[in-house]
């Protein structure tokens, strides 16, 4: 059911039995079916990219891609997603995002990830599928992390994580290489 105080505005598809919840605005996305959003989400608007005019003002630069919602996925209350810049956003089927998080512009987030609260996807960060992060994670623009990795609840990522791991702290160092288990 798509509450009736939600705003559904332009370029938006959406697929069969997908819900959304009260006060979400959406924008220029592509949404697959059974997927739950829950309520005050913003989801395909503007990315933060801006570039100097020619009198040194900064202004934001038109992000023309759109935002790709997988089948099964679910997303929790004040959550947002941009739009891409160069490629769209994406989150991969059955991954559950929880409340207040940020997925920036051009990431692409693969299948059943799990996001608690609080996590903060930099822009064109691209992760494998099953990874988890735990509560408050923020990951540095452009990083990729490999299939079934384990952020530990806290952490701040700027290295790329190419192999199945736990990571953990600030900087986010490999903790043991178990990863987690799909
Ligand atoms: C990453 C995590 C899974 C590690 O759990 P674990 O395997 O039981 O690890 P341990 O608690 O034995 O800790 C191992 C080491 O890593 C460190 N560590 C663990 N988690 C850490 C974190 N989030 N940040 C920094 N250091 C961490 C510990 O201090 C310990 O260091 P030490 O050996 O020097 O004492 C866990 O700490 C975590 O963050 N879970 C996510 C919780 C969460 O947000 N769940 C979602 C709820 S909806």
């Amino acid at each position: 059911m798509i509450h009736p105080t939600a705003l559904i505005g332009k370029n938006v598809i959406i697929g069969n039995n997908v819900s959304v919840g009260a006060y979400s605005v959406i924008d220029n996305a592509i949404i697959m079916h059974n997927a739950e959003i829950g309520a005050g989400c913003v989801i395909g608007k503007e990315g933060f990219n801006f570039y100097k005019d020619g009198t040194g003002l900064l202004r934001r630069k038109f992000h023309k891609q759109m935002v790709f919602i997988g089948s099964d996925v679910v997303i929790g209350a004040n959550t947002t997603i941009d739009r891409g810049l160069r490629r769209h956003t994406i989150v991969g089927r059955g991954t559950i995002i929880n409340a207040q998080c940020h997925i920036a512009h051009d990431c692409i987030i693969g299948d059943n990830n799990i996001l608690p609260s609080g996590v903060i996807l930099g822009g064109f960060v691209k992760t494998g599928n099953d990874v988890k992060f735990g509560m408050g994670v923020i990951v540095h623009p452009e990083r990729k992390i490999a299939d079934r990795v384990f952020v530990g609840m806290g952490s701040i990522v700027i290295r790329d994580v190419t192999e199945c791991s736990t990571i953990a702290g600030n900087p986010a160092k490999t903790i043991s290489k178990r990863g987690h288990d799909a």
